[in-house]
């Protein structure tokens, strides 16, 4: 971090993205309340996962990063929040046991509502008004009154996060996620055959556990076995909030964002004289970046240099999302150009927002297939460069939503109709989801992009 940066130093850059209030002392108003709220986090938190960072960014560990492309006011309530964790717990358990990998969690959760947006504002039968922003903003309803952002969301926004957290935090210690509660997690809500495969795979687990106790090893002395960690995260876009949530840490006297444990910056915020970069350089969180097809290695270099100058392992992550179609001209280039300034990372896939579609009737979709080609070759690519991939990043639901077609259900554009509820982009359904880990979790135990294990080489389909 430079010495002289501070949280409200992003306001001397220029800032994309951000909601034109009508009032600005109503805003003012709201963050000055903001800084008097408790942190959603504690620092010595976002130290631990960074920890586990360092050790994705070895190839010890794998990132699976998931939840909604937004949170909303609306599709706030506790089975939903239950089924996200859920489908969360199947897929790392497929992961962890499929591929014998320490896997950390990531929910995109508790904190994920601001969007950004192409355009600034929408026209529908002659009529303009602001795009929608995400929850904690305005309204997704097409009207003058919804559409005019207004800062007392951003109030509410934080205490549903405040309570989204609680419950989570709630469920990942308190006996939810004990490991001989595999079966139950699974959701009626899977369907087709992965369901029997992955009961499959708790038996086999139950197995192992009942070994493990013959051995004396039990919940009682093995934590793991009966509670699970579980990190947020979410977009740093809305900077007036984040800055409120961001305090000084009392154990190290360093600055962090207690939003979440981990943030990230979008894609179309990353320029380097941005004021999104500028606030994410000085905040000791492990930090994220989206590498779209627009971005260069030279520009790469420059933002890793600006968010993580002292080369600190588990820092910096960056989140590719160029699209199945894509990944193969431009991710071996930036793979080679962090690989010859020897710096550390951790490598994630994001094969979502490289993939968005609008069908005839106009529907955003996308297509599972190339949801799986774009993870599957970013685990190629990785292999035939000799780096590490560290992990994915997937918007996805523990709901039975149709917002994705194919998959094992073969939702088709027909389908999306019946129930179609994101807020934003099109998620993963729970099917989907879990049928994505199964893939996920073959490439790894085939030793695909672990540098030293004698990788196994499937044809693709
Ligand atoms: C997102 O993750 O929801 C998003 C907007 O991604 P990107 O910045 O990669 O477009
Ligand atoms: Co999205």
């Amino acid at each position: 971090m430079s010495q002289d940066w501070s949280p409200e130093r992003w306001r001397t850059r220029p800032a994309r993205q951000l909601p034109t209030y009508p009032d600005a002392d109503a805003l003012a108003e709201v963050e000055r309340r903001l800084r008097h709220f408790p942190p959603l986090v504690f620092a010595g938190e976002a130290r631990r996962l960074k920890g586990q960072l360092a050790r994705v960014s070895r190839g010890e560990a794998f990132l699976l990063q998931g939840g909604d492309c937004a949170e909303s006011f609306a599709e706030f309530h506790p089975d939903h929040i239950r089924d996200t964790f859920r489908v969360l717990l199947q897929m790392s358990v497929v992961l962890s046991f499929g591929a014998k990998c320490p896997v950390v969690k990531l929910g995109r959760m508790a904190g994920q509502f601001a969007k950004p947006r192409s355009e600034d504002t929408e026209t529908r039968d002659g009529l303009t008004l602001p795009s929608y922003r995400g929850d904690n903003v305005n309204g997704i309803e097409f009207t003058p009154e919804a559409r005019t952002p207004d800062p007392g969301r951003l109030v509410e926004a934080y205490h549903q996060s405040a309570a989204t957290l609680n419950l989570l935090r709630a469920f990942a210690q308190g006996g939810y996620a004990d490991l001989h509660e595999v079966h139950r997690w699974n959701l009626a809500s899977v369907k087709n055959g992965l369901g029997t495969r992955y009961q499959q795979l708790a038996d086999r687990l139950d197995e192992a556990l009942a070994f493990m106790a013959a051995l004396g090893l039990t919940g009682d002395n093995v934590p793991q076995v009966r509670e699970t960690e579980l990190f947020t995260s979410h977009e740093a876009l809305h900077l007036p909030y984040e800055q409120a949530l961001t305090r000084v840490d009392s154990l190290t006297e360093a600055w962090y964002d207690c939003s979440a444990h981990f943030l990230w910056i979008g894609d179309r915020t990353r320029q380097l004289d941005g004021a999104h970069v500028d606030f994410l350089s000085g905040v000791g969180n492990p930090v994220g970046l989206k590498c779209g097809p627009s971005l260069q290695a030279d520009d790469l270099l420059r933002l890793i240099d600006a968010l993580n100058p002292a080369d600190e392992a588990g820092r910096l992550t960056l989140i590719t999302r160029f699209g199945a179609d894509r990944i193969g001209d431009h991710l071996p280039a930036l793979l080679r150009a962090v690989q010859r300034e020897g710096r550390k990372v951790v490598w994630v896939s994001d094969p979502m927002h490289g993939n968005t579609q609008k069908t005839a009737s106009g529907i955003k979709t996308r297509d599972f297939t190339r949801v799986l080609t774009e993870v599957r070759s970013f685990f190629e690519i990785h292999e035939a460069e000799g780096t590490i991939a560290g992990g994915v990043h997937f918007e996805m639901t523990g709901q039975d939503v149709t917002e994705c077609i194919g998959g094992a259900q073969a939702i088709d554009e027909e389908m999306l109709h019946d129930r179609y509820h994101t807020h934003c982009d099109p998620r993963l359904n729970a099917t989907q989801a879990l049928e994505l880990a199964f893939l996920v979790a073959e490439h790894l135990a085939d030793g695909l992009g672990r540098p030293g294990t004698q990788a196994v080489v499937r044809r693709s389909p």
